[in-house]
């Protein structure tokens, strides 16, 4: 995981001592009514998270409903159900969207929050699409199988070598004299994706037009994503949050390093021209009356990448084609990931965008809390200047009632996405409303749920996970070590 180079710890802001008088006076919990018409109780948001409780068929199953139910009983304003898969393709663990099989479970996922929040949180569900990325291979594989050898490769192999006889030998020879070669050979021998491919694990981008399904993706995501938010809406979720954020392919459509030529890249207007086609295609299917809304990045926080001015210009258009809400995120990118170990797969959250994502208390000067915020409050003012009131979710270290009721009232945003904070402690919104904030488990903001994403490992949280639990049929993993949820908050 990346660390800054200055190491400063942050301490925790003392939580606010609200009392329930002055929550229910507070802007963060008031209400807030979308174009869609839906009404959220207050503006304290769970933004998705993936704790891979799914499996490999991609459907809810008990630890997924378990989750949920959760965050539930804290009944915030709104959840937003973690990235869920719209193909029909094998996902890994990853939660399905992309077939009407997937649409009972789902609807078992809807009741179960409905009735835990007794009705008060809205539910919302990622919609997620993500391009081809291989496992770093090994060196001898990779030499010997998965490297396709080109004409370019013998006449640079044969300059180097200076042996003519390399341009016309034997495929078997040229492979093993290409294994052969040192750093400085490769970077001579192999293209930059080549080496890419062999350093990191090869990864598709949206940039792609030689291979024909990333090409057809102008044609085929539109529908992918309007038939998953059909889903949906039949599975009872009161709307959907298209992921045009962090490493997939709708944020690449969005990146300045999309050199697509085919007008849907380059300029600004060609990459946003399939991310609004599918926000047009979503609510063409789905009316006026479903919550769509959508989520990017503030900033992309690699080299090249989008910059704040880049949002502010993507979130008049994204709020111009009527989406009912934009949630910020920041960073979370390959460009700048870790190279992974042979084997593993390169994850996008280990870089200093990824820092920038999951911002952690060991950090630098600027400090992990509410650290991207004063960007994403210039995303709001670009859409409040273009006359446009769509409302605006923030997120990023924000787990403090007093810090999220600043942000508010300065005008920086319109919900508060608390993602880390909630795991910690997901009871936070009612203890908050009972005027028993000190009560609140506080987030250290340490890198270990992040951990167990990385590894694709069930999340939980350091802070509750080892307590003993004597609750009749909770869950555990990892032998019974790990509780699967936090405990029940004894009133
Ligand atoms: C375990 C974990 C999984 C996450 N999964 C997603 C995801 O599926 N989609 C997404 O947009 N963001 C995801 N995020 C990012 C969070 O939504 C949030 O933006 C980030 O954690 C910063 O907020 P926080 O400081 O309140 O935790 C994830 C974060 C964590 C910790």
């Amino acid at each position: 995981m990346y660390k800054p180079k200055e190491r400063l710890r942050h301490a925790l802001a003392p939580m606010a001592p609200w009392t329930a008088e002055q929550a229910a006076r507070s802007r963060l919990f008031s209400p807030l009514e979308l174009a869609s018409g839906l009404v959220l109780e207050d503006r304290t948001w769970i933004p998705a998270m993936v704790p891979w409780r799914s499996n490999e068929e991609g459907v809810v199953t008990p630890e997924v409903l378990a989750w949920y139910r959760r965050f539930a009983e804290g009944a915030p304003g709104a959840i937003v159900v973690e990235a869920t898969g719209i193909r029909e393709v094998p996902s890994g663990p990853l939660l399905r969207i992309g077939h009407d099989r997937f649409v009972e479970g789902l609807r078992r996922l809807t009741d179960a929050v409905r009735e835990a929040s007794r009705g008060k949180t809205r539910l919302f569900i990622q919609l997620i699409d993500f391009l081809r990325i291989r496992r770093r291979p090994d060196p001898e594989r990779f030499f010997s199988r998965f490297l396709r050898i080109t004409p370019q490769h013998r006449e640079r192999l044969s300059q180097l070598a200076a042996d003519p006889s390399l341009e016309s030998a034997d495929e078997t020879v040229v492979r093993e004299r290409l294994a052969a070669l040192d750093q400085a050979g490769r970077a001579l021998v192999l293209s930059e994706r080549e080496r890419e491919a062999l350093e990191r694990g090869d990864r598709e981008r949206v940039s792609d037009v030689d291979v024909p399904e990333i090409r057809e993706l102008p044609a085929t995501l539109p529908g992918l994503f309007a038939d998953a938010a059909a889903r949906a809406a039949r599975a009872g979720f009161d709307g959907v949050e298209l992921h045009y954020a962090h490493a997939y392919t709708m944020a690449s459509f969005l990146s300045r390093l999309n050199t697509r030529a085919d007008g849907y890249g380059a300029t600004l207007e060609g990459r946003l021209r399939l991310p609004l086609e599918v926000a047009r295609a979503v609510r063409d299917r789905v009316g006026a009356s479903f919550t769509v809304g959508v989520r990017f990045l503030c900033d992309e926080a690699i080299d090249g990448g989008n910059d704040v001015g880049d949002a502010c210009a993507l979130g008049v258009a994204l709020a111009n084609a009527g989406v009912d809400f934009v949630s910020l995120s920041t960073g979370g990118k390959f460009e700048d990931a870790k190279q992974p170990k042979i084997g593993e797969a390169a994850y996008p959250y280990t870089g200093r965008s990824g820092f920038e994502c999951m911002p952690t208390a060991l950090s630098d000067a600027r400090g992990p809390f509410a650290r991207n915020v004063a960007k994403q409050s210039l995303v709001r003012r670009a859409i409040r200047e273009a006359g446009l009131s769509t409302p605006v979710v923030v997120a990023g270290g924000i787990g403090e009632l007093g810090l999220a009721e600043a942000i508010l009232e300065r005008g920086d945003a319109d919900l508060i996405g608390v993602a880390r904070q909630s795991l910690a402690d997901p009871d936070w919104p009612e203890k908050a409303r009972a005027g028993r904030a000190s009560e609140i488990r506080r987030c250290t903001y340490s890198s270990y749920c992040e951990g167990l994403d990385q590894k694709h490992r069930m999340v939980t949280c350091q802070l509750w996970d080892r307590l003993v639990t004597d609750e009749p049929g909770a869950q555990t993993t990892d032998g019974g070590r790990r509780r699967l949820i936090a405990p029940r908050w004894e009133r």
